[in-house]
């Protein structure tokens, strides 16, 4: 189940992705924010991250306006590895390397579609599972 939350500059960007989402019919839960009006964006990442560790979710997609903000609240919590994306080798890399579980993505920073393209990649892509990668992944855990 993938977890999507976003704040007022990610919405429109959230409502496309679940459109797509739909289309490959890939199951998800939106936490909102469910329109266009002024929200804080730590909340709608906790909502995603607690989806993520209380095991309701297991991937989250996470977006404000240029991903920053929502990255990095996300990436407070232990256990998230949250990857702000502007690129589909970014989106390939974290999932091999770094086992991202919850993908960042800025509304006023890519268009609709490559942020789908992205999206795609990113759910599609396995964890490498090699060596060096889990002993980082450890080291960053620590
Ligand atoms: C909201 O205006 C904006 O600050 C937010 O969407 C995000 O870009 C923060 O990092």
């Amino acid at each position: 189940m993938i977890a999507i939350a976003s704040d007022q500059g990610g919405y429109a960007l959230k409502q496309d992705i679940m459109k797509h989402l739909d289309e490959r019919g890939l199951a998800y839960k939106d936490y909102g924010c469910y329109s266009e009006a002024s929200v804080d964006y730590p909340i709608y990442a906790r909502k995603v991250t607690d989806a993520i560790t209380g095991g309701e979710c297991d991937r989250g997609i996470l977006i404000c306006g240029t991903g920053i903000g929502i990255s990095i609240t996300a990436n407070k919590v232990k256990g998230i590895r949250a990857a702000l994306c502007t690129d589909c080798f970014m989106a390939e890399a974290t999932r091999l390397h770094n086992d991202a579980n919850i993908l960042a993505l800025g509304g006023r920073v890519v268009g609709p579609g490559l942020a789908l393209k992205i999206v795609d990649t990113f759910l599609d892509t396995p964890f490498s599972n090699e060596e060096r990668h889990k002993r980082r992944i450890s080291m960053v855990e620590e």
